[in-house]
């Protein structure tokens, strides 16, 4: 059933490429300046209408919707928020007949996500649904269903269900700017034509993946990590950081890169772990100073960056090169790198990578 591998886990992150290119197949066609998003009826005169929209979901779901969040706000020019499905709840939201609340949800059965969902239903509120599983109770009760195409998720820390859902956030983006005119006909092929090569390019990045392994061979017994960001690359930094958590039981925390002198800093000491991410073009330079500011504290700096940037070598001690893609989806070929330190570090340290201690697969309790 694992089909020649040792977790389900690796299976699953070598599946992403097939994932992707399933959930994108028959919504971004090539010839065509549009994205056809299944039978949800979302055009011009629906999006008039809306003047609100908030991203609800837990765990790496949320993650994702974070992501979803630049996007929207990024190509569609309409603020968004996006929330915790716990906390969402007992804010009394300001949700009506006017927003639209996307739940994202790979189960579709999870309880916080499912009483937010209720609640803003109950306002009025229309209700679009990220899932990847059909019939789930999210696809039921949503007035819409946006599917992740990612295949049966089994092990406990989500990877490929991630990687969907970032596809199905991206391209909801799209069509809501499209529809509005926020965007030009150009910036979407290009937007398009990055999200169409992703399946290649994690291709390419699995298959070093024995680097990978070497790497946490050498690190798995380091007790904190940090991984730090600026802009998208924080969103993914903070992915990162759940899975090493979730599956290697090391602490890590996600910082927003500038942020870090304001405080947590303090922790970095001679040998501290850092991931660093440094994909985002006019976040670059500010990010190298930030590497430059925990390596003057003695932190060990991995660094991860667009192929071409040289420079990051001579600040980091170690770099992960991503092949050059448009700076706005690299949270779909980068986090291909994370999963996969977290895994080779959860192998090395010999947890029970599929079902780590005190979680479920779904969950089902608020
Ligand atoms: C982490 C993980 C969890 C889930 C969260 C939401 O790897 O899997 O954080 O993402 O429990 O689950 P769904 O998406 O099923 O609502």
């Amino acid at each position: 059933e694992k089909g020649g591998y040792r977790h389900f886990m690796l299976k699953e992150i070598e599946e992403q490429p097939k994932a992707l290119k399933d959930t994108m197949t028959s919504r971004l066609l090539e010839d065509q300046d549009q994205v056809i998003l299944d039978q949800i009826k979302l055009g011009k005169k629906e999006l008039q209408n809306i003047n609100r929209i908030f991203i609800v979901a837990c765990g790496t779901a949320y993650h994702a919707g974070l992501v979803g969040k630049y996007a929207i706000e990024r190509f569609a020019r309409i603020p968004v928020e996006t929330e915790v499905a716990s906390e969402f709840r007992y804010k009394k939201p300001i949700v009506d007949e006017h927003s639209l609340v996307i739940v994202v949800s790979q189960s579709g059965e999870t309880a916080d996500t499912l009483a937010a969902l209720r609640l803003a239903k109950e306002k009025g509120a229309r209700i679009l649904a990220i899932t990847n599983v059909i019939g789930s109770t999210v696809s039921r009760e949503a007035d819409n269903v946006l599917y992740t195409w990612a295949g049966p998720e089994i092990a406990v820390a989500s990877t490929k269900a991630y990687t969907t859902q970032l596809i199905c956030m991206y391209m909801l983006a799209l069509h809501i700017a499209l529809e509005l005119g926020t965007i030009s006909v150009e910036f979407f092929r290009e937007i398009r034509d990055a999200l169409k090569q992703t399946p290649q390019m994690v291709e390419e990045i699995l298959k070093h993946k024995h680097d990978i392994q070497k790497f946490a061979d050498h690190n798995f017994n380091t007790n904190s990590v940090f991984f730090l960001g600026r802009g998208l690359d924080y969103y993914t930094a903070m992915e990162g950081s759940l899975k090493l958590k979730e599956i290697s039981y090391i602490h890590s925390e996600a910082y927003a890169a500038g942020e870090l002198k304001h405080g947590t800093i303090a922790l970095i000491e001679k040998g501290t772990l850092i991931i660093a991410l440094a994909t985002q073009q006019e976040l670059y330079e500010k990010l190298l100073s930030n590497m430059k500011e925990v390596k003057a504290r003695g932190a060990h700096v991995v660094a991860i960056a667009q192929e071409g940037h040289e420079e990051v070598k001579k600040v980091a001690d170690e770099v992960f090169y991503i092949p050059r893609i448009n700076d706005h989806v690299t949270p779909v070929t980068i986090i291909p790198i994370l999963q996969l330190i977290a895994y080779y570090i959860a192998v090395a340290r010999g947890t029970d990578v599929d079902k780590p201690r005190n979680l479920a697969k779904s969950v089902t309790v608020e």
